[in-house]
């Protein structure tokens, strides 16, 4: 509420920027407030919040492009090179809601994300994973769209990639595929100067191969090395080597997520999302689950998970509250290590009280 009230008077004020001038050039100075305008035209606007917007749009937008510039489809060096200057660019990490929403724009002229098909995600998560199967070039652009600021950077995908180097099998769904590879622009949708989600562009450019994959049926893998993939899903692709916490914060997801298999909570909170929640909320990967990590605890605390009554058990509801409990903490500890703003005010409801 706060936000809008804010952003309305910043509007206000800026049209009021460009309006008032003419108002008194056409003579309606009769009117007593108008006569007391002070800024003339340009003034006003140069120094408008919006403008302001603009111009941090751009500067993000810039940003990014410089960090993943284009490469050959397959080049696992380059996505590495950009996959570690996106996690680490503080002027987009700072300027990033704590929850980031990501999909793909139903229609050219939709920019309100909820009004979109969307997962959510914690924002090192996306900007690691999903960002970085980008190549940016050109320049960035930016409109305002109602109380949104629209920032928009052409795109190319890493479409020859290794499978494990994609956050989950995309070519799960043919049109989610084709999409990541024909989207001619990524869209940042920024609300008050900060980044609250990101589209691929409504806009296709249909002449562009579509690499053919075929999806085996399984979220994950192992390869012969015994490595698990997706690798860009696991704690030590997403944090940097010298994170203390990887090890604690893996043991805590392993632990919860056999728990929450017992529960059935990975057959709706997984890519095939069964249910269609939007946005949808991912628990089967251990990168994915940490947007999740406090409301899990809520969740289950309060019966409210798995539909429709919860875990009707008392020793088990506990056994499950105190494993996502567990798996929170390492998470915050994870996250605030790499410098990740983590919010006090989402921190763990406390389980004192049912013990
Ligand atoms: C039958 C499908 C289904 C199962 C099983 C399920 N969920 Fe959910 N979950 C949903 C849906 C749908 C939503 C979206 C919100 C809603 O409609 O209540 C959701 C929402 C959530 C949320 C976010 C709630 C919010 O308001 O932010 C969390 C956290 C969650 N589920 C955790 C779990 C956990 C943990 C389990 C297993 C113990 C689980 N879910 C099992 C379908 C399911």
């Amino acid at each position: 509420m706060l936000k809008r009230t804010r952003l309305r008077s910043r509007l206000l004020i800026f049209v009021a920027g460009l309006i008032l001038p003419v108002a008194l050039f056409l003579g309606c100075s009769n009117n007593a407030p108008v006569s007391q305008s002070p800024a003339p035209v340009e003034q006003a606007s140069s120094d408008s919040p919006a403008d302001e917007d603009v111009a941090l749009a751009t500067e993000i937008g810039k940003s990014i492009i410089a960090s993943c510039p284009m490469a050959e489809p397959g080049d696992a060096n380059a996505h590495a090179a950009c996959a570690d200057k996106l996690a680490s660019l503080e002027l987009l990490r700072d300027h990033m809601s704590q929850e980031i929403r990501w999909g793909g724009q139903k229609e050219p002229e939709l920019y309100a994300l909820r009004e979109n098909n969307t997962t959510s995600f914690a924002p090192l998560v996306w900007r690691r994973t999903y960002l970085s199967t980008f190549m940016f070039s050109g320049e960035p652009t930016v409109e305002q769209k109602d109380n949104l600021t629209v920032l928009r950077l052409p795109i190319q995908f890493r479409s020859d990639l290794d499978p494990g180097a994609f956050p989950y099998p995309f070519w799960h769904s043919e049109n989610k595929w084709k999409a990541y590879h024909q989207s001619t622009e990524l869209l940042l949708i920024m609300e008050d100067g900060m980044i609250e989600g990101a589209m691929r562009s409504a806009i296709k450019d249909t002449e562009r191969k579509v690499v053919e994959r075929e999806w085996d049926g399984k979220w994950q893998w192992t390869v012969a090395n015994g490595q698990q993939e997706p690798k860009v899903t696991l704690y030590q692709n997403l944090f940097s080597a010298a994170n203390p916490h990887v090890n604690s914060l893996d043991e805590s997801y392993r632990a919860f997520e056999v728990a929450m298999r017992d529960h059935s909570c990975e057959v709706c909170h997984s890519p095939s999302n069964a249910n269609e929640m939007n946005p949808l909320l991912i628990l089967n990967y251990p990168n994915q689950a940490l947007t999740l990590r406090h409301e899990t605890v809520r969740q289950i605390q309060e019966n409210l998970m798995p539909p429709p009554n919860g875990i009707p058990d008392e020793a088990e509801r506990q056994r499950l509250v105190t494993l996502a409990e567990a798996f929170a903490k390492a998470g915050d500890e994870a996250l605030a290590y790499e410098g990740e703003p983590v919010d006090a005010t989402a921190a763990t409801p406390s389980s004192a009280n049912h013990s």
